[in-house]
């Protein structure tokens, strides 16, 4: 269907306040076209686009791309390179758009581990748009789920350590707060393409309660209109949280 009609059909007052999305096929889609993998991610860069102008534009408050893993380490050199610097054009490139539009970007995971000049183009980009109100992007970087809550543990413990904190103090709350998206709602919704059905370290405490969405598509090739598809999707939905239906009404 086409992208305005898809878009008509999306109720305002039942979006998802944070959509996370596992940008995945990259490499695939690059190898269908005969082109190194490379190539893939440079394509990726337009659906990061179209997703976040989309978001925008609709009044989602939260968006956040898996864009490097933890794991994502274990790639081969030059492609690992390679995406570090994509990173750094890209963040260069698009501060300004982030700012026109209001967006306010953030980054989680251990961000320390990144090359020194993806860093800091990184800390840049959140510094220049720290104060922009209208949506957030936030990009999950040397990220995963494991090393949050490990991290979380670990800063839950020096707190008992020095007495700041007693074990019974330690809630649901508690640990949330220690979490790298602490201030933010869980996302309602999570986006994979490519095919896979994997959640792979991604969000692992705040997707508790989201609604999946796989889709075929590759990642160069995620355009506005299938995010809409997937809001869609996930408004025809009915999200119990542990209830019956009738409880509902
Ligand atoms: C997964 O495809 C994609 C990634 C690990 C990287 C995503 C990065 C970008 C789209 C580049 C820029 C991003 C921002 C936020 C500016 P894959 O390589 O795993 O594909 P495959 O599964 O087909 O091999």
């Amino acid at each position: 269907m086409e992208q305005q009609a898809l878009k008509s059909q999306i109720d305002l007052d039942k979006l998802p306040r944070h959509i996370a999305v596992i940008m995945d096929g990259n490499g695939r889609w690059a190898k269908q076209h005969g082109k190194p993998r490379v190539f893939g991610h440079k394509n990726g860069v337009t659906a990061v686009r179209e997703v976040t102008e989309a978001a925008a534009e609709l009044g989602v408050e939260y968006v956040t791309l898996y864009a490097f893993s933890t794991e994502n380490w274990k790639r081969p050199k030059l492609e690992v390179g390679a995406l570090m610097r994509l990173l750094v054009e890209t963040l260069s490139k698009e501060i300004e758009t982030l700012n026109k539009n209001n967006i306010r970007l953030k980054a989680i995971g251990d961000l320390s581990k990144l090359p020194d000049i993806t860093h800091k183009a990184l800390l840049d980009g959140i510094a220049k748009t720290q104060h922009n109100k209208r949506m957030t992007l936030v990009l999950a970087l040397n990220y995963s789920g494991r090393w949050e809550i490990t991290e979380a543990a670990k800063s839950l413990s020096e707190q008992i350590k020095s007495g700041e904190l007693a074990p019974e103090d330690i809630n649901q709350d508690t640990l949330g707060r220690h979490l790298s998206t602490k201030g933010m709602p869980d996302p309602e919704l999570l986006i994979r393409t490519s095919g896979e059905t994997r959640i792979s370290n991604f969000l692992l405490w705040q997707i508790a309660y989201a609604e999946l969405y796989f889709t075929p598509t590759y990642w160069p090739e995620f355009r506005k209109a299938h995010f809409y598809q997937a809001i869609i999707d996930y408004q025809r939905r009915e999200r119990r949280f542990g209830k019956t239906s009738e409880q509902l009404v």
